[in-house]
């Protein structure tokens, strides 16, 4: 192992896989530790729509191949509020954008299979990961892998290391600020190897709580219905399932509906939450590490890619300019945008869900918003210039 590194990243989730291809294309020598192995990390079932953004960057990166063929390119999505179904068309209200709807699983697979083509040095399996020296000159990252340590010196060290990450906690409790907002259900999701309801995704308000009908290719399903944080998954039939889904759905969205035996069903609690600042002296945060949204919107991946695409352009920077600018400016500007990820994922799922606490007052203005919705393009174009993404440099 090598024991120097211009940029150590810990975690090789799409924060982390991004950055270091982002990395190794200016030249730049970076080293990826991961406390699991691949197929642990490439099997996780995450959302699967993509922003422009994410799109164009893997393009840029040249990890598109499969992306092409594969992608759905969707310029529209759909609401329902009382089981009547309206379009929002993104792609008009926003001057041609779209947005493409490709797993996440899949897009770890393609940014695997090149890191592996292209020789960039992952050490899987990695356990207590330490950080240390992060506010001097020359931090180093030490772990253990079969029971040998490691370690590493480097120039900087990039916390991609999700919630549950050792980086955040390394910033000093007296420098870091902490917000969230912990909401009172979650989602069940199902996957079925099925034809989607529709050729676009659909979000349902509905009195008994959210649906969404979503999709992973044009044969695999991905659904989701808003449940009880302690939802026994064991309480859910695929029957059971399939039946509350078309309800919230609607006779209309019901009747395109196509059952079929479920092959993963889970529950996934909803957080908002964001830390501050994102730089810490020679420590950087990027992803999950630094905030969480609720899948509402599908926000989570897009914010890891762009604030990596930030932090990738400021290393460059420091590298060949020798500017620090970059660098210095790179809390601000990624929080900047995460701020307002964070402001729409928690809109839309404020709009869109039943919560315990809501009178009659709560249900009618959140009908009324959606109305608004239906019946407003001012309404419709922000939902829209949100959904497929805000430019990296937001105004
Ligand atoms: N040491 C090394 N690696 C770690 C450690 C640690 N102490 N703790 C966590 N990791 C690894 C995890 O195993 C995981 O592979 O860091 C990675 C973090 O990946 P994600 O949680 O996916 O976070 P991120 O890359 O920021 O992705 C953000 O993608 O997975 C989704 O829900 C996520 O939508 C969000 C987006
Ligand atoms: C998904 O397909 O998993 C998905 C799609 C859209 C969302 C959230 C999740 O808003």
């Amino acid at each position: 192992m090598r024991h120097r590194t211009q940029v150590a990243i810990i975690g090789a989730g799409p924060a982390g896989m991004f950055l270091a291809h982002m990395l190794a294309m200016e030249g730049i020598d970076a080293l990826v530790i991961e406390r699991r192995d691949r197929a642990y990390v490439e099997e996780r079932v995450r959302a699967g729509v993509l922003e422009q953004g994410t799109v164009e960057l893997m393009r840029r990166l040249g990890l598109s191949d499969r992306l092409e063929r594969d992608g759905l390119v969707h310029g529209g999505t759909n609401v329902v509020l009382d089981g009547r179904l309206f379009r929002i068309d993104m792609t008009a209200l926003t001057g041609g954008a779209t947005v493409t709807v490709y797993g996440q699983q899949e897009v770890m697979r393609d940014l695997f299979d090149a890191a592996e083509s292209r020789g960039l040095p992952i050490v899987w399996n990695a356990s207590d990961v330490a950080l240390s020296g992060l506010d001097g000159a020359q931090p180093q990252v030490a772990w253990r892998q079969d029971g040998v340590e490691g370690r590493v010196d480097c120039d900087f060290v990039v916390g991609c290391d999700g919630y549950h990450g050792v980086s955040r906690a390394a910033i000093p409790a007296d420098v870091l600020r902490t917000f969230e907002r912990v909401y009172p259900f979650g989602w069940l999701g199902l996957l079925a190897d099925v034809p989607p309801a529709d050729h676009e995704l659909i979000y349902a308000n509905h009195e008994r709580g959210f649906a969404l009908a979503s999709m992973r290719s044009r044969t695999r399903s991905r659904y989701y219905i808003q449940c009880a944080l302690d939802e026994d998954v064991a309480d859910w039939s695929d029957d059971r399932f399939w039946d509350e889904l078309c309800l919230r759905l609607g006779d209309e969205t019901a009747a395109k509906v196509t059952r079929g035996p479920s092959f993963e069903k889970s529950v996934a609690p909803l957080r908002s939450f964001v830390a501050e600042p994102m730089r810490w002296g020679r420590l950087f945060l990027a992803g999950d590490a630094a905030h969480i949204v609720p899948p509402t919107g599908a926000k989570g991946m897009n914010l890891a890619v762009s604030d990596v695409t930030m932090l990738g352009a400021a290393l460059t920077e420091h590298y060949r300019e020798r500017s620090d600018a970059g660098i210095d400016h790179y809390s601000a500007r990624a929080l900047a945008r995460v701020w307002k990820a964070e402001r729409f994922s928690w809109w839309f799922t404020s709009v869109t869900h039943r919560f315990p606490t809501m009178d009659g007052f709560d249900r009618r203005i959140q009908m009324a918003e959606l109305d608004y919705l239906r019946g407003s393009l001012a309404a419709q174009r922000t939902l829209a210039e949100n959904y497929v993404g805000l430019p990296l440099e937001a105004a």
